[in-house]
Order: structure tokens, then sequence, then C-alpha cells
């Protein structure tokens, strides 16, 4: 299919008119690379190793997290140069409980400066990643946590200015899963069932080197989750949590099951949803988390479970990796009816506008203005409730163009899209949320316990380093 039926479909596709299959037209331009000779479902998925602290004290666990180059074994046969946190493609996990705060001693073993940002974190604003806050080479500093908020799929990520994007690309990304002692008492599976999946893109070259080159939307043709090709997980015949990532700068994703079976919904950025949301197929877009329990118990040994993208441009991309269904196990996990309540959702102090889309030369602004660190955008008093309504004008040139808005510091409530209420995935608390061009979504967040200057950007790092970012400072 052509890129404008792709782009049209895709500003469709949640204005009402449904999504075409994929594999159906001809080639989308954009040179593959070596990802069309990698056959899907090769490698095994693997789950990123979970970082031990240094240190742990009264209250606090320490832990030590470098960024430095290193190499990686993405495509069979190839070694990829990356930038990681301890030099790994992908960062390792970092598990935090509710109330037990986390410091971490972060060196910048890199030749750029770095920041490193908990995306979702509610943190105070020395602490939050801030690029005015940059560390410089060989340098090191500590990020305090204190994890105060609800349990939820955290991840943490590089935020430098301007070569945020490229960092985060090239692999300085990695989970950090606050967990709580109210949800730990949910049946919810646990432990090896309970897997954190990070799903991105990249185009690579040859040699399995990665190529950054900006608003690359169509290029970026591979598909990798966890730090490896469309890889298959063999999984046993039960119940299993999964908590998917979208880390990629700039793909768009709609998961489903080559089965027709539905997910079960149980979370979304800020954690679990009130109750459970059944699905067949759900949205992703760059740093959101879908969290969804998947029952293989129904599936005979051998079946293998594809998941695909509804939102792929081409038959190559349109598998994100697979389930391989092995022996029944033991489960007496179970989904409860209820999972969480909401925080209640106060009156509003004041409504605000946004407009994602392009400035008179055709860069990616919000309302009209490209960033600057120097300039508060918007000024908040501490305590306040806000609603913000955010359109995304990005209808023409040359193709309309999807953007999301990220908000640090908060988790918002989704009040309505395009006056609409927001569907079941999208009725608990996010950070980061998806407007379609020529659609209007209202959020409300309320900005708590914490002063300074934190940023709200499009969560599309390619766009958000090209300048559609900007300052709030709570007061
Ligand atoms: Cu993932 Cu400014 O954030
Ligand atoms: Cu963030
Ligand atoms: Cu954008």
């Amino acid at each position: 299919m052509t890129t404008r039926r792709l782009f049209l479909q895709l500003s469709g596709a949640v204005g009402g008119s449904a999504l075409l299959p994929t594999g159906s037209g001809a080639a989308v331009p954009g040179p593959r690379e070596v990802s069309a000779a990698v056959p899907p479902f090769q490698a095994e998925m693997p789950v990123p190793p979970v970082l031990r602290p240094a240190r742990s004290t009264h209250g606090t666990d320490h832990y030590e997290l470098v960024a430095k180059p290193g190499t990686a074994a993405v495509l069979p046969g190839l070694s990829t140069p990356v930038l990681g946190y301890q030099g790994s493609f992908i960062g390792p996990t970092i598990k935090a409980t509710r109330r037990r705060r986390v410091a971490v001693t972060y060196r910048n073993g890199l030749t750029e400066e770095t920041a490193v940002h908990l995306h979702g974190g509610h943190v105070a604003a020395d602490q939050d990643g801030h690029p005015m806050d940059a560390v410089q080479p060989g340098e090191k500093r500590i990020y305090l946590y204190p994890n105060e908020q609800r349990g939820a799929t955290l991840w943490y990520h590089d935020h430098a200015h301007h070569i945020d994007a490229e960092h985060v690309y090239r692999g300085l990304a990695g989970f950090y899963l606050l967990e709580d002692p109210v949800e730990r008492m949910l049946p919810l599976p646990k432990g090896k069932y309970d897997i954190p999946v990070m799903i991105r893109n990249a185009r690579f070259d040859t040699d399995g080197k990665m190529i950054f080159e900006w608003r690359d939307f169509f290029g970026r043709d591979t598909i990798i989750v966890n730090g490896k090709p469309q890889p298959h997980l063999r999984v046993e015949a039960r119940k299993y949590r999964f908590r998917f990532l979208n880390a990629a700068n700039l793909g768009v994703f709609k998961l489903s099951l080559s089965t027709g079976d539905s997910f079960v919904q149980i979370g979304s950025d800020g954690g679990l949803l009130p109750r459970p949301y059944v699905t067949p197929a759900f949205q992703l877009l760059p740093g959101e988390r879908v969290e969804a329990v998947i029952d293989f118990s129904k599936y005979p040994r051998g079946t293998r479970v594809i998941v695909k993208n509804e939102y792929a441009f081409t038959p190559e991309t349109a598998d994100i990796m697979a389930f391989d269904v092995g022996d029944p196990a033991p489960d007496r996990s179970a989904v409860p009816d209820v999972l969480r309540p909401l925080p209640a959702l106060g009156p509003a102090d004041r409504t605000r506008q946004f407009v994602l889309g392009p400035d008179a030369e055709g860069m990616p602004v919000i309302n009209g203005k490209s960033f600057d660190m120097d300039r508060v955008d918007t000024t908040i008093p501490l305590g306040s409730t806000e609603i913000w309504e955010i359109t995304n004008n990005d209808v023409a040139q040359p193709i309309p163009i999807p953007h999301n808005m990220h908000v640090h510091l908060v988790q918002f409530r989704v009040l309505s899209r395009n006056g609409a209420p927001p569907d079941g995935g999208e009725a608990g608390l996010k950070d980061t949320v998806t407007v379609f061009p020529g659609e209007t979504v209202r959020i409300q967040a309320t900005f708590a316990d914490y002063r300074g200057r934190y940023l709200y950007h499009c969560h599309f790092l390619d766009h958000a380093a090209e300048g559609m970012m900007a300052q709030l400072e709570v007061v």
C-alpha cells in the first residue's frame, strides 16, 4: 500500500474506519537492508536481566548504572555497535518496591552528554533527568526515586538535549518495574510468568550497524523485541502477564493475536486498570505500556501464537513475535473482575489548549513554538488540577502524521477522545496519549508534590528532538 494510504488509514483507524489488512499492496519507500533476509521466530526472546542492588540500606536500594558503548548480537552472525546501560542493547531491569527508595549512581561512559529519565516516575524536578541537568562524559551523579506512586511498568531512558532520540535508538533504554504490595495480593500471574516485552524497530545496514536518520519512519523495518528480531518465546500452557512497552522512536504498533483470541488488558502506563478490558487488539504508540494477560491453556502443545502488528506497512513487519505453546502447567493465577479503583477525579482549576503540528518550516512543534530550554511554556500552581485539550493538526503536509503527548511528573486520565469517552484500555492512569491527525484528546492531571521545571513532548522521539517539546513549571 502507499504511504498516503497507510497514513490515511492510521488517521482513520481511530476516527472510525477500519484498517485494511496489511501485506495486500505494493512495496513502500525506504530501502530494505538486511532485515528482509532474517526469517522471523529464529531467535529466542530474552528477558532482560534484573539489576542487583550494589547495596541496600534502611529504606533504600542503591544501584549502579553506566552508559557506555558496547556490541550486541541482534541479527544472526552480525555484531551491532550499540550504546547501552552496562553496554547492553537493552538495559537491565530495575525492580523497585513502592515506598522503598531507589538511588541510582549513574556514570556517563559515553563521549557525549547524557541524562537519565524515569519515564512515568513521580520524582523531584532535579531528579527527572532534565536535559539542562546533563551528566558530562566521564562524570557521575546520583538519581533519587522515592517510589511513592502506585505500582506500574515504568522505563528509564536517555534524555540528553537533542541527541536523546539517537541515544535511545542505539539502546539507552530499560525497564523499571515498580511493584506494589497492594497489587501483590491479587492472584495475577507472578514471577517467571510476569514478563516485560520491549518492542521497537530499527534499520540495519548489511554489516549489522544501525542506521539513524531523522524521521526514518519507513526505513526502520526490523522489529526488535527485547533485543532480538521477531523472536519466539516458549510458554507453558497457562496464563502469563506481559508488560508490553513501545520503546521505538517512531514505530506504530497495534497488537493482535494470530488465533483471533482476545487479550485481557489489565494495565496501562500508570499501573493496573480499574477492571480488566477484554480486547482483540490494542494500540501501542511510542512510550506507551499495556499490560495484558494471555491464557495459553486452551491451545494444544505445539501451537504457535503470533503477535501481529495491524499497523505494519510491509508483510515482513506484520509479525512482532511468536509464542510457542508447550505442556500444560499448574496455574492458580486468575484475573479478578476488579483490579484497582482509580483515584477520584476532582474538579479542574483550568483548561489549556495544545496544538501538535508543523511550524511554518514544517518542523514538528507544540503551539507553534520549537523547544527552548530557557523558556517556560506553561506555569502551573502547585497542587492544581488542569484539563489539557490536545489537538493534532498535522493533517496536511505530504502525509498526515500521528503524534502523542507525554507529560513528565504526572499520571493523567484521558477524559475524552473527539468528544467520546475513552475505551476501557485508556480508562486508567496514563502518562502518554496518542493523538491521531485531526483528533482532539482531553486529559486531566493534578500537579502535586514537586515544584520545578519538567518537560512535555511528543514521544515520537525524533519529533521531540526536532522541537516538539516544551516546558512546564510547577510554582
Ligand atoms: Cu519517555 Cu521525556 O520521556
Ligand atoms: Cu517521561
Ligand atoms: Cu510527534
